[in-house]
C-alpha cells in the first residue's frame, strides 16, 4: 500500500529527526541556523518530503524544480525535478518507503533527475530510471540517473 508522503516543515522537531539520516550535512545545518536566527519562520515549508511511522520520520527526500533554462538532460529542454537525499532509515528499508517517495515525485508528470549512491543502482533501475547519457562533463563521483514520462520526453542526444 502506498504510504502517506508529507511536505516537511522547518522546525526544531524536523531538524532533530534529520540527524538520524546519514546524509545530514550543510543544507540541514544552514536550515538550523536560519531558524535559530529567525531568518526563516518556524514551520515554513522546506524542499523536503517525508514519511512518518507514528511520530517518527523514517524516510525522506528533497525535491527541487529546476527551470528548463538550465536543463542539460532532456529533449526538448524543460522544467524537471531534481530528487536528492532519498534515504530510508535502516530498520525501515525494503518495506516500500523509497518506492512511495519516488512515486510521489513521479506524480508531477515532469522528468526527474537524481544521483544514485553506490549500491542503490538496482533500486533506481526498478523505479525505471536510466543513466543520463548526455551529461558527459559530470563531476567525478556523480552518477546521474533520469526518468521521464513515457512519450513526452527523450534524453538529449550526445553531440
Ligand atoms: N539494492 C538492491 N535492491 C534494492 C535496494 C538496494 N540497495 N534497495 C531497495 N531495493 C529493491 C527492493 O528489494 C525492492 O524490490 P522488489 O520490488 O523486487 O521487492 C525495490 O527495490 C523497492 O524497494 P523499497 O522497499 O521501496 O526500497 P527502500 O524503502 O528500502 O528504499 C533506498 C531504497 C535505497 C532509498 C533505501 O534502502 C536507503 O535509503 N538505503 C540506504 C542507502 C543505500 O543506498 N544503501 C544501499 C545498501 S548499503
Amino acid at each position: 500500500m502506498a504510504k502517506k508522503v508529507e511536505r516537511l516543515h522547518v522546525n526544531f522537531k524536523t531538524l532533530e529527526e534529520f540527524k538520524k539520516f546519514r546524509e545530514f550535512g550543510h543544507q540541514e545545518l544552514s536550515m538550523m541556523e536560519d531558524l535559530q536566527d529567525n531568518l526563516i519562520e518556524n514551520d515554513s515549508e522546506s524542499p523536503f518530503y517525508g514519511i512518518y511511522f507514528g511520530e517518527k520520520l523514517v524516510a525522506r527526500m528533497s525535491l527541487y524544480r529546476v527551470n528548463g533554462k538550465y536543463d542539460r538532460y532532456f529533449n526538448p529542454p524543460q522544467d524537471y525535478l531534481e530528487l536528492w537525499k532519498l534515504e530510508v532509515l535502516p530498520d525501515y528499508q525494503d518495506q516500500g518507503y523509497g518506492t512511495s517517495l519516488v512515486q510521489f515525485a513521479k506524480q508531477y508528470g515532469v522528468p526527474i533527475k537524481t544521483n544514485a549512491r553506490i549500491k542503490s543502482q538496482e533500486f533506481w533501475e526498478k523505479m525505471g530510471f536510466q543513466p543520463a547519457t548526455y551529461d558527459m562533463e559530470r563531476d567525478k563521483g556523480e552518477n546521474p540517473l533520469i526518468w521521464f514520462p513515457e512519450g513526452v520526453t527523450e534524453q538529449k542526444a550526445n553531440s
